[in-house]
């Protein structure tokens, strides 16, 4: 496969999505973004509320489709694959943080952990072991049969970035994973996604207003008028 053979884990070209409004009116809220993201690299893209950055996260991770233009992942032309293999990527090679942390109420941590694994195919022994692992390097061993209610803020969200590493992929797309946490949590939390960079081939691109967050990416983009620029050269 493309992964440690210089294919860039992730692109897009001319990427635009339109939406229509209440009014029926078309929204142009994504203008036309060419990015490209290489192995190991964390990326920041801030900007105004309701600039487009969960809209472009989205798109980037396969959840949505762009009006025009071309997402690459490992390699492959999203645009040109069917639901089936579209929902491949999105198992394998993507993992998702969110705000809330999106678990499931009715399963223990190492249960939603495992939940990826298992519908990419890993048999159950493999899938427990594998959740076990990442749940202990996020600094959980000892909350694998919580359910989410049972645990903190901060945990259920480190439980989420377990979840979206089980199947080892190439981007680990966050859309303000921290938002919702006190100041110190949110400060464990980006440790934490900064020690899981050295993981295997993985990138980061995280979506923040946390400025603290931002200045340990790569590289800062903003998002405005439907651009991505770097930061500093608005
Ligand atoms: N499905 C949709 N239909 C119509 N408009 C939408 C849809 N989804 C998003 N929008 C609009 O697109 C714009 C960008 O939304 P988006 O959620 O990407 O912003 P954001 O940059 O993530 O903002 P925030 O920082 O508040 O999370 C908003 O004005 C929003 O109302
Ligand atoms: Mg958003």
């Amino acid at each position: 496969m493309s992964r440690g053979n210089g294919v860039p884990p992730l692109e897009a070209r001319g990427i635009t999505k339109v939406f229509t409004g209440g009014d029926g009116r078309a929204l142009p809220i994504l203008g036309g973004i060419d990015f490209q993201l290489s192995a190991n690299e964390t990326v920041a893209i801030i900007g105004a509320s309701g600039a487009g950055k969960s809209t472009l996260l989205h798109v980037l991770g396969a959840l949505d489709r762009p009006t025009a233009g071309e997402v690459i992942i490992e390699g492959r032309a999203v645009g040109t694959l069917g639901d089936e293999a579209i929902a491949t990527i999105r198992n394998r090679s993507v993992g998702f943080v969110f705000q809330f942390h999106h678990l499931l109420r009715e399963f223990t941590a190492v249960e939603n952990v495992m939940m990826p694994a298992l519908i990419a195919g890993i048999d159950e022994a493999a899938a427990r072991n594998k959740a076990e692992g990442i749940l202990a390097d996020v600094g959980l061993a000892d909350r694998l049969t919580h359910k989410p209610r049972q645990l903190s803020g901060g945990e259920q969200q480190r439980v989420a970035v377990a979840r979206a590493l089980v199947n080892d992929p190439v981007v680990l797309l966050a859309d303000e994973p921290s938002g919702n946490l006190d100041t110190e949590t949110s400060g464990m939390l980006h440790d934490l996604l900064f020690e899981l960079r050295g993981r295997g081939d993985l990138s980061i691109i995280v979506v923040t207003h946390n400025h603290n967050l931002a200045d340990r990416a790569d590289r800062v983009l903003v998002m405005e008028r439907g651009r991505l620029q770097p930061r500093g050269e608005g």
